[in-house]
Order: structure tokens, then C-alpha cells, then sequence
């Protein structure tokens, strides 16, 4: 998703941004461009590409002038063009703006300016932020006046960036994340740590509703009221500068691997908020658990998790729907949000429909400076480290051992997990890659995949199909392993491939029988147990467990599986096409 960032200080800026922007790259985006002032004059390059690929054409880091600001577009209003591409200058080209985040009333004032008579080059919504600073700017000749009349006037979800003429930098959040960096003799902005990490370890998290003014050597932040606005400088995790993917080809694999480690750490850095979580479960009056993408899938295998082990009923919303069902949360409830990046819009839609029922809000996510995290009564830390791949593997697996951890609080401590026995049997999997890496090439040319799973396993068969489609591109369904004759053994022919999760556990029989019933109609099998059959034609292994396991057990094969044929289908594993690691707008 865009990604945003700005420099002010005593180095020459285009190269920092440069920088800055390609450690946010796996935030996904597909132009990119810089803007810097030097000796009162903006200067702006942007183009279609990554970041090097632009870089090496037009040469972004060449920019003169010690501020800057530069953006990573996700298309949203309009083509991926160059001109579409950021920043933005006003009509006068005084000031540049960088957005992230989507101007809702862009229409209306877009028609005002025109009237005005402004005129804008691009499709995008955020074209009117640099004319209507313009206007403001022309109007009062004060950069505080200038974002508090232009703010006043925006409707939607933003955060952005505006570079003055006269060589101030002045950025605005409302509902995306905007971070400003403390470096020796400088000041970065950006939309993620990993903007700047490389140069500062001291961050401010803006707040809501709040923006601020940089000189070379001073800030001040205000509210939108023009209020000075105190703030906390957090020192930001070492941690996140581990974004580099060593050894291994692509930072997926590199996630993927280190899953035998990450399990052993989820819940770790916040130890007394399971605890507390269970507390809190006990006595709420409903329990809702939401997400998107992998995460609500993690919310689904958490419902059968708490029903079975614990007794307790939880029901699962899509995060993205519940705008559309606010009265479905009843008031006093908890809602369980769970997000890797804690900045995904329509999780943060939800929390704040459910806060608006009184409800309790704990959170399970990655990043713990996040702003799920800060809306949050309790935040229970993934503590996976920085995921980059856009596809979720680590997370995923962090999220659901602190469900198990929950369920283990809540059946006062019934069932017994041994996670470093468990760990053990999760490296063996990723130790064999060999025969994954052999099937992978038979998917290189289908085109769908069905993926069957009963009880706790359909979960994982719905988080199996997402990795395939996000990685293969090849379409993948998950189905309840029962549904199969109601409509989808239709679909079954040789030219099909069926995926079945079938280990040892109350739902061993019947999946074989639908594997029988698969293997009648010629389609091919690929059978994911540990126990062998004759009727798959090919058996991935995964160790004998516990059962209460099987569901983090069974994925790994498969985000192996989707990534070697990945490889085969010469698609890119980190960075799919269209889509984004942390989805910002709604
Ligand atoms: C995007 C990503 C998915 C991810 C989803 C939720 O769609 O591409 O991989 O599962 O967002 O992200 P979150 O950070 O809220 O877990």
C-alpha cells in the first residue's frame, strides 16, 4: 500500500528517500516518485516501476537540496501512469504533496478548484490536497493556517506530506499511520519505521487528528483545532532493522523457515496479557473475533479452538463487513482483533464500531506500535519479527499459538501443549523440502486447485487456497470436506487438482472417503497426513501429533507448496501482483 516519506536535515535528501522507500517496498506498490527543494525550487521525478528499476532510469537519488519527500502509490483513483504517480505538485508549484489514505469529498473539491480555476493533471483523489494548500497558502502565507484550512476542508482517510517552497516540510494524519523520526541533525517522516530505522531509532507515533511543522532544526505539533499538542518520543526496536532476507532467495522462504523458532517466541514480549485476556473472556457477555485476509482465517480456526477446548462461543466478522452489520455487536461485548501489521483500514473500521458499542477491544498483532495496538485495552504481541513477504506465513502460525495459549488460560491450563516438542516436529517439515519442491512443478501449468478440509481443518483449507492464489495465481477454492457431492465434485475431472487435509484425527474416515470419491472421477490428489494411503498420488508427510496441533502442522507444507510454484510459474513470492502487505485504505 502507499507508502509515504520526508526529509528534512543537513544531508542531501533524495538519497535517503530513495532509501527509505525501498525498505518499505514490501508494503507492495506499483509507481514510485521524489520531489526536493533546493534554493527555493521544487524539483519532482516519479515514474512507473520498483523503486530501482525508476531509480536506474530517471535517477530519483540524483535530486539536489537537503528536504524532500518522496511516495510508493498503490493504485487506488486512477491508472498506475506516471502522472498518477506521486508527489503531486500544486498549480504553482510551490508545494509538493505526498498522500497516503483516500480523499472521500476529492469530487466535490476538485469542481471548487476548477471554478477556481486550478487545473489538475492526474485521475487521483489526491491531486486537490496540493491545490487546495495552494489556495490556502496563497490566502494566509502561513503553513499553520495553510493545514488547518486545508484539513477542515478533507473528508476521508489521509495522512500526507506537503513541501514548501520556502523549505518547510508540514505532514497531517488522520487514519493512517504517520511516524516522524528524531535522527542527530535531521527529521524524517514516514508511514512505517521502516522508513528511517537505518538512520534513527527515536520515533514519534503521531496521534490522530494531529499534524506537524518542521524547520531544519525544530517541529511542533499541533491538533486540528491548532492546539499544541504534547508527545512521547518511543524508542523504536532494533528489531525491525532485521528486515533483511540473508541467505534465502526471497523473504517469504526466509519466513517460512523460521517458523520453528517464531512459535516458540508469540505472546512472549507481552506476558500478563493472556492472562488477562482470559479474564476478560470469561466474563464478557459475547466474544467477537475479527480480521481480514489471513488473519480472519486465524479468527475462524480460534472459534473451533474455543467451543472445543474451552466451551466458550466466539463468532467470527469479517472486518470489512461489519460496517454493513454494526447492530450485530451487541453492547459490553469484547471484540479480538487480530492483524499482523495493526494498520489494516478495515480492521480499524471494525474496532471503532465495536468501541462505539462499548465494547472491550483486545488485539493479537505484530507490530506493538501500531495503531490497533493503541487503540487496544489489551495487545497481545505475534512477536514474529518484521514480516515482509506480502503473503502471511509466520504471522499466521504466531496468531494461532496465542489462541492456544488463550484456550490453555481459559481450561485452566487442561490441555498441555509442549511447544518445544511441537517445534521440533515443524523443522522436520521445513528440512524436507524436496518432494513440496516436485510437486510444485506439476501445478506449473493448472489452472484450479480445490482444497478439502473437515472440523478444524477447513480453516486451514480456506488459509491453504489464500496462499495459493496469492503466490500462484492459480485459482484455489477450500471446501468442507462434506460439500464436496453438493456441487463441487461437478468440478472433478483429470485436468484437476485436489489438496486434502486428512490427519489422524476425528475427521480421518470420512476425508478419506472423499478423497475415494475424488479419486473416481480422475482428478489428482495430493494428500496432506500422516498417515500413507494408496488413494493419494502424492502424500506430503507431517509428524504424528498432537491433534490440537494438526492446524499449524498442516499449513506449512502448504506455503511451502505455494512457493515453490511460485518459482516454477516465474511469479515474484514477496511481492504478488495487485496486491499489499498492509492494506490502508478501505
Ligand atoms: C493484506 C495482505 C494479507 C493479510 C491481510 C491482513 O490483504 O496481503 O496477506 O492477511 O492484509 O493483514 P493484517 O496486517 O491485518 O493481518
Amino acid at each position: 500500500m502507499c507508502s509515504i516519506i520526508g526529509y528534512i536535515g543537513k544531508k542531501i535528501a533524495s538519497p535517503i528517500i530513495v532509501n527509505g522507500l525501498k525498505r518499505m517496498e514490501y508494503r507492495g506498490y506499483d509507481s514510485v516518485g521524489v520531489a526536493t527543494e533546493s534554493e527555493n525550487q521544487i524539483e519532482l521525478k516519479k515514474g512507473i516501476g520498483k523503486v530501482n528499476e525508476v531509480n536506474l532510469k530517471i535517477h530519483l537519488d540524483k535530486l539536489p537540496g537537503k528536504i524532500g519527500i518522496g511516495h510508493t502509490r498503490w493504485a487506488t483513483h486512477g491508472k498506475v501512469t506516471d502522472v498518477n504517480a506521486h508527489p503531486h505538485p500544486s498549480n504553482s508549484g510551490k508545494i509538493a504533496i505526498v498522500h497516503n489514505g483516500i480523499i472521500e469529498n476529492f469530487e466535490e473539491l476538485k469542481k471548487q478548484l476548477e471554478n477556481e480555476g486550478y487545473s489538475f493533471k492526474s485521475e487521483t483523489d489526491s491531486e486537490v490536497i496540493a491545490n487546495l494548500l495552494q489556495k490556502n497558502y496563497e490566502l494566509t502565507g502561513d503553513v499553520k493556517e495553510t493545514i488547518l484550512k486545508t484539513v477542515s476542508k478533507l473528508k476521508g482517510h489521509f495522512s500526507f506530506v506537503a513541501m514548501f517552497e520556502n523549505g518547510q516540510l508540514a505532514a497531517a494524519r488522520f487514519h493512517e499511520p504517520l511516524i516522524i523520526g528524531i535522527g542527530k541533525d535531521d527529521f524524517f517522516l514516514s508511514s512505517d519505521v521502516l522508513g528511517f530505522i537505518e538512520y534513527t531509532d527515536d520515533a514519534i507515533y503521531m496521534e490522530n487528528g494531529n499534524f506537524v511543522i518542521l524547520d531544519k532544526n525544530k517541529f511542533q505539533i499541533f491538533d486540528f483545532n491548532g492546539e499544541h499538542v504534547k508527545y512521547v518520543i518511543t524508542k523504536v526496536s532494533k528489531e525491525f532493522g532485521d528486515a533483511y532476507k540473508g541467505d534465502y532467495a526471497h523473504f517469504t522462504l526466509k519466513e517460512i523457515f523460521e517458523q520453528h523458532e517464531t512459535i516458540l517466541k508469540a505472546g512472549e514480549k507481552t506476558p500478563d496479557a493472556i492472562e488477562k485476556t482470559a479474564d476478560y473472556i470469561r466474563h464478557a457477555k459475547n466474544i467477537y473475533i475479527t480480521g481480514s485476509g489471513t488473519s480472519y482465517n486465524s479468527a475462524l480456526i480460534a472459534k473451533q479452538i474455543f467451543s472445543k477446548y474451552a466451551k466458550i462461543k466466539a463468532e467470527t466478522i469479517i472486518s470489512s463487513e461489519l460496517q454493513f452489520a454494526p447492530d450485530s455487536i451487541e453492547e459490553n461485548s469484547i471484540l479480538i482483533a487480530i492483524s499482523q501489521s495493526g494498520e489494516s483500514a478495515d480492521v480499524l473500521d471494525a474496532v471503532r464500531i465495536a468501541k462505539e458499542a462499548n465494547c472491550k477491544i483486545i488485539s493479537i498483532v505484530n507490530l506493538l506500535t501500531s495503531s490497533l495496538a493503541r487503540e487496544s485495552d489489551i495487545v497481545i504481541g505475534m512477536n514474529c519479527g518484521p514480516e515482509i513477504g506480502v503473503a502471511a506465513t509466520k504471522s499466521f502460525t504466531s496468531q494461532l499459538v496465542i489462541i492456544y495459549k488463550i484456550v490453555q488460560k481459559l481450561s485452566n491450563n487442561d490441555i498441555t501443549i509442549n511447544f518445544e516438542k511441537f517445534s521440533e516436529s515443524i523443522l522436520k517439515i521445513l528440512e524436507n523440502p524436496k518432494k513440496i519442491q516436485q510437486i510444485a512443478k506439476e501445478l506449473k501449468d493448472i489452472s484450479d486447485i480445490y482444497i478439502l478440509g473437515r472440523g478444524i481443518n477447513y480453516p486451514i483449507a480456506i488459509e491453504a487456497a489464500l496462499k495459493l492464489k496469492e503466490l500462484t495465481y492459480i485459482h484455489a477454492e477450500g471446501i468442507p470436506g462434506g460439500e464436496l457431492k453438493h456441487g463441487p465434485l461437478a468440478l472433478m475431472d483429470s485436468n484437476v487438482f485436489v489438496i486434502v487435509f486428512n490427519p489422524n484425527d476425528s475427521t480421518y474416515s470420512d476425508m478419506l472417503t472423499s478423497a475415494r470419491e475424488i479419486k473416481a472421477r480422475n482428478a489428482k490428489i495430493i494428500g496432506i497426513s500422516d498417515i500413507e494411503s494408496d488413494v493419494y498420488d502424492y502424500w506430503i508427510e507431517i509428524p504424528k501429533i498432537d491433534e490440537v496441533l494438526y492446524p499449524i502442522s498442516e499449513i506449512i507444507p502448504i506455503q511451502l507448496l505455494s512457493y515453490y510454484a511460485a518459482l516454477e510459474k516465474n511469479t515474484d513470492p514477496d511481492y504478488p501482483r495487485n496486491l499489499a502487505k498492509s492494506v490502508t485504505v478501505k
